[in-house]
């Protein structure tokens, strides 16, 4: 071997034991900043988990705090609740239902997990015949006929005690609305958690499958185009001007540059949501033998929060936690 200068450099002596990768580890996934999202539904004795992504879980109010008190034990401490209903019409009336199951799943969750923070999804598509996010007429979603919905929807929501109201609908000038609306009734604590860039994606399969939604169109007029990443600055921009405050990426693991863009630009906590068809292709690959379930699904999250986010809304939340407790 011809004589070398000495190699200094060796970025390997970092690597060379557990505890030195431990110590030079850049991401900790801490299962405080995961939200896990929830379906409820009418009726008791009901736990249904979807057939691909065992942790899309559809529970009844008498299963879903006994679950949710689980996850608390063991660091998730918080909730982002979704409804499954046959209660569907053009308007989506049942959004505005004080009596709704999530209405009840609400004040539920208040009463018998007091430390744990409710997130509450704002938008239509659970209710709507034609499952559209928002009021649809001649073939398109009207914005500011929706806005009110969604207005009146948080409203309910935050008298049933969610602490977090989160639109998920892609309306223009939803987020100063609801804001306007939650501190005229004196729901100034309720806070805002915008899924500020959602693009219109595959990847909601499983989500649409457990809702069973049946979708006239697509949601292309109101969901970002995928292609698009500066677009996401501008509604950024707009949602922190609106007094958002979290704001959200969605879907995650494809949009980790919109992600990362976000953690640079953001004066607010950035979220991101690992979507159903995301969580789906982890288990499909994992059942085929291609791959280890466990470690992809650490892998995944982990690469969400080293693009910049705070937060991962996920459903792997009750793996992770036991992995990282
Ligand atoms: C609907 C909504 C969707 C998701 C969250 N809220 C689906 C959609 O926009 O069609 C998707 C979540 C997932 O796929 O896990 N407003």
């Amino acid at each position: 071997m011809r004589a070398r200068r000495p190699l200094m450099n060796r970025p390997r002596r970092l690597r060379q034991s557990e505890a030195f990768r431990n110590l030079q580890r850049e991401t900790r996934i801490d299962p405080t900043k995961l939200i896990y999202p929830v379906f409820v539904t009418e009726g008791s004795g009901v736990e249904q988990s979807h057939k691909d992504v065992p942790g899309i879980k559809t529970l009844s109010l008498d299963k879903l705090t006994p679950a949710l008190k689980n996850l608390y034990s063991l660091g998730v401490q918080s909730c982002l609740i979704f409804g499954v209903s046959d209660k569907r019409d053009e308007e989506g009336s049942e959004a505005v239902n004080p009596e709704s199951v999530v209405a009840k799943a609400i004040s539920e969750i208040r009463e018998k997990i007091p430390e744990m923070i409710v997130a509450t999804d704002v938008a239509l598509d659970p209710y709507t015949s034609h499952g559209h996010d928002g009021i649809y007429r001649n073939g398109e979603v009207l914005n500011d006929e929706t806005v009110e919905q969604l207005v009146n929807m948080s409203l309910v929501h935050a008298q049933a005690g969610a602490q977090l109201i989160a639109p998920s609908d892609m309306m223009d000038g939803r987020v100063a609305a609801i804001r306007q609306a939650l501190d005229d009734e004196g729901y100034e604590k309720a806070s805002i958690l915008a899924y500020t860039a959602k693009y219109a994606s595959a990847f909601y399969g499983p989500f649409r499958d457990t809702l069973s939604v049946e979708l006239e169109g697509d949601k292309k007029s109101y969901q970002m185009d995928p292609a698009n990443r500066r677009e996401a600055i501008r509604e950024l921009e707009l949602d922190i001007s609106e007094s958002s405050d979290i704001v959200m990426v969605k879907p995650a693991t494809h949009y980790l540059d919109v992600i990362s863009d976000f953690a640079e630009r953001s004066s607010v906590p950035v979220a991101a949501y690992h979507v159903s068809g995301e969580a789906a292709m982890i288990e499909l690959g994992a059942k085929a033998g291609l791959f280890d379930r466990e470690r992809a699904i650490v892998e995944s999250t982990t690469s969400i929060f080293r693009a910049g986010a705070d937060i991962v809304a996920t459903y792997f939340a009750e793996e992770l936690a036991k992995a990282f407790n």
